[in-house]
Order: C-alpha cells, then structure tokens, then sequence
C-alpha cells in the first residue's frame, strides 16, 4: 500500500463545492488501483499485489484566502503552508470574493494565493487545453475551429509583473497619484521555465511557440534571447516566437497551429484563460504547478466564480481533471490519473453536463450530480472479482 499526504485548501467561493468533488473521486481512484496494476502486470500475481499497490490518501484541510482572512486575519496562514510543504501534494479550489476586494494588498485573498505559489516554489504552471469532441458543441468557436484543438500552456508562475520590484503606490511629478508594477525577469528564472517548456514541447508534437512581447519591453527582449540559445539543446523541438498581442488573434483565428506554448506570468494568465474557451468553458480547464523539488500545486484555472457560489451550479470537473494531474505530475502515479480522465470522458459520454457546457440533447446537473457520476464511471472501471 502506497500512502500519501494531500493538502486540500478549498478556499472561497465555489472553491469548497469542487474540492469536495475531487477528494471523493482521488480517494476513489486510489482504492482502486492494486487491483488493475495487478491485473496488468501479471494475472498470477493478482492477489499479493492488490493491497501493496493501493493507494491511500491522508488528506489535510487548511484555510486560505477570504476564508483564511475571516478565520485568522491573513490570507495565508504560517500553518497552511507548513502543512503545504510537508505533504506529498496540494490541491487547490479557488480564492477570493467581493467581500474582500476593497481590502488593502497584504489583506487580500489573492496575496495567499501568490504567497503559497512563491513559498511552495512552483514555478511552472502548465495549463492544458484540449477540446473532447463530446463539447465541440459547447465551444463559441466554430466546430471546424474548435475541433481537434490540443495545446498546453506552460506559464511562468513565480516571477514577472506579479512579483518585481519596485512595485507600489506613490506620487509622480505633477503630486498625481500613481500605481507602478516592474515587469522583471532574470537569465536563471527564464532558462529555468524555459527548458521545462522545452520538455514538455519534446514529449508533445515538438513544437514549442515561445509569446512575449519583444517589440517593447526589456523583460520580453531577454527572454527571447535566453529561449533562442537554449533552443540549441533542443534540436527535436521546433521552436517560433510570437507577440503576445498576436497570439491573443490566433489563438482565435486557429488555435490548432499551436502546440506547446511558453510565456510568462501575465501573459499565461490571459491567454490560458482565453484558451479555455476554445475547450468550452473555463469549468473543464486544469492546471499543475511544479517547482525543483517539493510538493506540487494543483488548481483549475478558474477562480472562485461569486456569481454562482453556493447554489450547486459550479462545474467540479477543472478540479477533478486537476487532482488527475496531481497523480500524474505530482505524484508519478499515472494509471490513477488516467482512470480518473477516463471517467470524466465517460461521464460526458453519457451526456451529464453542468450548466457551463450544457448544450441541447445533454442533461443539466448541478456540481454535485455530475461527482457523483464521475464517482460511478471511475467505479465501473474495478475489474470484476
Ligand atoms: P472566475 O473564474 O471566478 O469566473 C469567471 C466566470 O466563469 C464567472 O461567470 C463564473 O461563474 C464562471 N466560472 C468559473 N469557474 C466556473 C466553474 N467551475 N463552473 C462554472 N462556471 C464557472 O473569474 P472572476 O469572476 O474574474 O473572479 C472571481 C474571483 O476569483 C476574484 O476574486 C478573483 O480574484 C478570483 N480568482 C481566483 C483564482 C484562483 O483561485 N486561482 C483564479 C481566477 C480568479
Ligand atoms: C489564476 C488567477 C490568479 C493569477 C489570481 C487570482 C491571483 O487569475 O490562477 O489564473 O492571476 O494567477
Ligand atoms: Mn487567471
């Protein structure tokens, strides 16, 4: 029996209602597993590997964010991410709320969520996007557009815009009040995302399209240089650069010429939130967040949705497909992951759909039908005794 500790911090918002749906099915996935490793290592062996390869998970719940502030008076607790850095793996809901967006910076649930992505050192975030053909029909896209589509954003999460310095309030010339924010980035931060982007370009289509905005700013100049020279280790990988602003185009006109995209902070935010899109909604899309060395974070891209909170309406499969990458990435354990991607694919075979990618034909469920349906079709996968 395997044994792992997951950090599970919900957070606000539908944060809470989609976690719940993803802890169930991990624990589920993991029950489940000596029996079909089992079954394809060696139909011999069957019965002494069922229980060695089990999976248990030892799930820690902690505060973050709003909550956190309402709890404890900061966004993210000493304890939080103490338990964070000491599990295996963290999976995370979403942060924030009207409640706290007048609140000053440090007090703000989203200053928690930058803090754990900083103190957890994971800076390399990879969003997938890949529209299932069960949602062509839920995509804005035209069908021929959205079709086939399968991408992964790799974004810079620890540096850029989000972190530099000097950032601040002030007063210029004319005693008028200012913002300021320092888009920075060092040779060993790019290098370091850079070949991660590399790696996962090699074990995709070899196509890496690095997105920066070179034609103005400092920090895009360097980073384009420092991808152009690593590049030379990469022989496999066919490498191109494009500007933000005509990535944010194509990604529209037709998003299938890309592959593996690399970018940082800011741009990453934007663009794999618009990449959602061409998927169906912003509900269905994952994310993993790795560092050097230590637990990884796992969260849907999607924040913590305050339109719809608390009425059952959120859809848990970013966060299900999240824990899915918490296996895999996190966790090196990719049957796992796969029983449980199979399982939403089943479940959208079947034609269960929340309100974000219902079309007409398919049946409407709330946040907690479609878990417990993912739950079934991960159970179905149990072979028979
Ligand atoms: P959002 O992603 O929360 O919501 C945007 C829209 O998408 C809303 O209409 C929402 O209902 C819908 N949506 C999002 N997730 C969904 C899901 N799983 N199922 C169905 N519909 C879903 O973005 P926002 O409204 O700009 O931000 C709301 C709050 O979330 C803000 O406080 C923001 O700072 C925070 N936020 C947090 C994270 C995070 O925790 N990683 C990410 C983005 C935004
Ligand atoms: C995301 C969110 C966060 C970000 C916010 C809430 C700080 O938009 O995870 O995509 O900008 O990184
Ligand atoms: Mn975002």
């Amino acid at each position: 029996e395997r044994s792992y500790c997951v950090t599970l911090l919900p957070g606000d918002g539908i944060g809470p209602e989609v976690v719940a749906v993803a802890k169930d099915v991990l624990s589920l996935a993991g029950s489940l597993e000596g029996k079909s490793l089992s079954l394809k290592i060696d139909l011999l062996s069957c019965v002494c590997l069922n229980d060695k390869f089990r999976i248990k998970f030892q799930f820690k719940e902690m505060p973050i964010g709003g909550s956190a502030l309402d709890a404890v008076g900061v966004p993210l607790p000493d304890e939080t991410l103490d338990t964070a850095k000491g599990s295996d793996a963290v999976l995370l809901g979403a942060i924030g709320g009207y409640k706290w967006d007048n609140n000053e910076k440090h007090l703000k649930p989203e200053t928690g969520l930058l803090q754990i992505r900083a103190g957890l050192g994971v800076f390399a975030n990879l969003r997938p996007a890949a529209v299932l053909p069960q949602l062509v029909d839920a995509s804005t896209l035209k069908k021929e557009v959205a079709e086939g589509v399968d991408l992964m954003v790799v974004r810079e999460l620890t540096g850029g815009i989000y972190f530099g310095k000097p950032r601040g309030f002030g007063t210029n010339d004319n005693n008028e009040d200012i913002g300021f924010n320092t888009e920075v980035y060092s040779v060993s931060e790019i290098d370091r995302i850079a070949r991660v982007a590399f790696e996962v370009a090699r074990k995709r289509n070899g196509k890496l399209c690095s997105v920066d905005k070179a034609n103005v700013l400092e920090a895009s100049m360097l980073w384009r240089k420092r991808v152009t020279i690593l590049a030379s280790e990469y022989p496999d990988v066919e490498l191109s650069h494009m500007y933000v602003d005509n990535a944010a185009m194509q990604l529209i006109r037709d998003p299938k010429q890309f592959d593996t995209i690399v970018t940082n902070n800011i741009f990453g935010d934007i663009l794999s939130d618009e990449a959602s899109m061409l998927t169906g909604s912003i509900g269905m899309l994952p994310s993993a967040s790795i560092g050097e060395s230590g637990p990884g974070l796992f969260e849907p891209i999607h924040g913590s949705a305050p339109d719809i909170a608390g009425q059952d309406k959120a859809n848990p499969l970013a966060t299900v497909l999240s824990a899915a990458m918490l296996l895999k990435y996190g966790l090196g354990e990719e049957s796992a992951a796969k029983r449980i991607e199979t399982a939403v694919i089943e479940t959208l075979n079947r034609g269960f759909r929340t309100g974000d990618i219902f079309s007409s034909g398919t049946t409407l469920v709330g946040c907690k039908r479609i878990g417990e349906e993912v739950l079934k079709c991960v159970d179905s996968q149990k072979p028979a005794a």
